[in-house]
C-alpha cells in the first residue's frame, strides 16, 4: 500500500487520543505483512503511569486480532521536529521485530531502521 495512506490512517486517529493532562495527541499505523492496518492513539489516565502511548495501542490491537508479523509502523504529532517514540515503545517494536519505522510531523518524516532507534535491543539477553 501508498505509505501516504498508512500515515493519514495514523492522523485520523490521533484525533481520538485521550489526552487530557498532556494535551498532546499522538496517531500510530502499523501495517502488517499481509497487508492490514491497525491503528492506535495515546490514551492517558489520572495515574500518568498508566497512559498507553500511540505506538503500543497499534500493536496491541493487531496482536489482539491475531496479526503478529509487521513491515512497518508510522507515528504522527504536531511536533516541531518528527515525533520521537519513547523507550517503552521502541522495546514494544524490538519485540515484534518492525523493520521500519516512520516518525512524522505535519511536514516531514523520517525513516529509521530498529536498530537505529534501539541498537542491540536483542543481543546479550536469553542467548537470543
Ligand atoms: N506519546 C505517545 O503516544 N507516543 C510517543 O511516541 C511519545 C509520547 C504520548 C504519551 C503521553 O500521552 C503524551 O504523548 C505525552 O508524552
Amino acid at each position: 500500500m501508498e505509505r501516504s495512506f498508512l500515515i493519514e490512517a495514523a492522523w485520523t486517529t490521533r484525533n481520538l487520543a485521550y489526552a487530557p493532562y498532556s494535551n498532546f495527541q499522538v496517531g500510530a499505523a502499523v501495517e502488517t505483512t499481509d497487508g492490514k492496518i491497525f491503528t492506535g492513539c495515546n490514551v492517558e489516565n489520572l495515574s500518568y503511569g498508566l497512559t498507553i502511548c500511540a505506538e503500543r495501542s497499534a500493536i496491541f490491537s493487531a496482536v489482539a486480532a491475531g496479526c503478529q508479523t509487521f513491515s512497518r509502523i508510522v507515528v504522527v504529532a504536531d511536533t516541531d521536529e518528527p515525533i520521537s517514540p519513547c523507550g517503552a515503545c521502541r522495546q514494544v517494536m524490538a519485540e515484534f521485530q518492525i523493520p521500519e519505522i516512520i516518525l512524522c510531523n505535519r511536514h516531514s518524516q523520517m525513516i529509521f531502521t530498529l536498530d537505529q532507534l534501539l541498537p542491540r535491543a536483542t543481543t546479550g539477553i536469553l542467548n537470543h
